[in-house]
């Protein structure tokens, strides 16, 4: 027998509630396999931690991840109005998430856009475009660039307001992403789009010329390399043509939340953090305050963080892969919840409802 000691962050806004559904599906995980035990342990992180202990990340958490195997994270965050409240260094985003990446390393982030046929009613895009669906791997490098770099704000000698962000990256940083990308390609189409803006930044020149060197150990891969605005519109009116994306930071950021726009909802988006040691998974979504507490949050994002986690922690391919199959009958047995669908065009289940017929489905299937 198998123990995985898991931290559970549970969050702001929606976490709580879709964090159930999620620990929901680990226990009926649990309860079908022998050989594995699944020993959570929860702790208070983000704007939730902030207000019971005056840190959103406060040292009890930082033990619990510490001596955690990985962490399933849920939301975090406040309304623009509500962060206020909390001073700027310990505002959830920069108080707990960042530091949660720098201090495990969690250097790559992976965003699957990925739209199979049952979930392709949700998305705005034309059925010609979608064809036979959308399955993307998003790599997005995590822990450098811009949102990491030096940061500084004055006055300069002309009494004007000044700010300068940094955007930095060592050829080994960018190493370690570029090499996970062409791992990945190699258990998929093998075909790479490496997305850099090196018309204008020198940050890209250099990473264009890591990539290349790191082509030579893969000399199956096809790499693509093709400028990041370019890759936006592709995104929207060719999106089949792609497979692996990676690309820096800052560009991640922004084009992942593209790729939720594809997906017609963010809350279709899981997402794995890989650490050189430690990993996370957590939804890509934000905390919605603006729904908290009614039940009407889709958990397919958080759940499918606990099969990325299956996956890419434990090794448990088939029971992740029964995960996926399961969140998608679900949809196509017609059920949805009030944040993807109106009323009338699903038959509307609660974010509780919605687990257990995730449950329900994957009991179905043979492990
Ligand atoms: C994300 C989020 C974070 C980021 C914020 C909350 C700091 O938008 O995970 O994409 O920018 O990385
Ligand atoms: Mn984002």
């Amino acid at each position: 027998m198998t123990t995985y000691n898991i931290a559970i962050l549970a969050g702001d806004g929606i976490g709580p509630e879709v964090m159930k559904e999620a620990v929901k599906i680990m226990a009926l995980v649990d309860k079908r396999n022998e050989n594995i035990n699944f020993e959570l342990n929860t702790a208070l992180f983000g704007a939730t931690a902030y207000f019971a202990t005056g840190k959103s990340f406060p040292e009890e958490t930082k033990t619990v991840c510490d001596n955690a195997d990985t962490i399933l994270k849920g939301t975090i965050g406040l309304s623009h109005e509500d962060s206020k409240k909390i001073p700027l260094d310990e505002q959830p985003e920069r108080g707990a998430l960042l530091p949660l990446r720098r201090r495990y390393n969690t250097y790559a982030n992976f965003r699957p856009i990925y739209l199979p046929k049952s979930l392709s009613h949700f998305s705005p895009l034309k059925g010609s475009i979608i064809g036979d669906g959308i399955d993307i791997m998003l790599i997005r490098e995590l822990v450098g660039g811009l949102y990491f770099g030096h940061k500084e704000t004055g006055v300069d000698k002309n009494g004007k307001r000044f700010v300068k962000e940094v955007l930095e990256y060592d050829e080994d940083q960018i190493r370690q992403i570029i090499k996970v990308a062409f791992e990945v390609s190699m258990k998929r189409k093998k075909i790479m789009h490496n997305i850099h803006k090196s018309n204008v930044l020198e940050s890209s020149m250099l990473w264009n010329e890591i990539v290349e060197e790191e082509k030579q150990n893969y000399p199956e891969v096809e790499v693509i390399n093709i400028l990041v605005d370019a890759a936006a519109t592709y995104l929207c009116l060719k999106p089949t043509m792609f497979d692996v994306m990676v690309m820096e930071n800052m560009f991640g950021d922004i084009l992942s939340d593209q790729g939720g726009g594809i997906l017609g909802s963010l809350g279709l988006m899981p997402s794995a953090c890989k650490g050189s040691e430690k990993s996370y998974y957590e939804p890509s979504h934000g905390s919605a305050p603006d729904i908290a507490g009614q039940g009407i949050a889709n958990p397919y994002s958080m759940i499918g963080s606990v099969a990325l986690m299956l996956e890419m922690s434990f090794g448990m391919e088939k029971e992740a892969k029964n995960i996926w199959i399961a969140m998608q009958r679900v949809f196509e047995n017609g059920f949805s919840t009030l944040d993807l669908s109106k009323q009338g065009e699903a038959n509307l289940v609660s974010t509780a409802e919605f687990g257990d017929l995730v449950c329900a489905e994957l009991v179905k299937l043979p492990l």
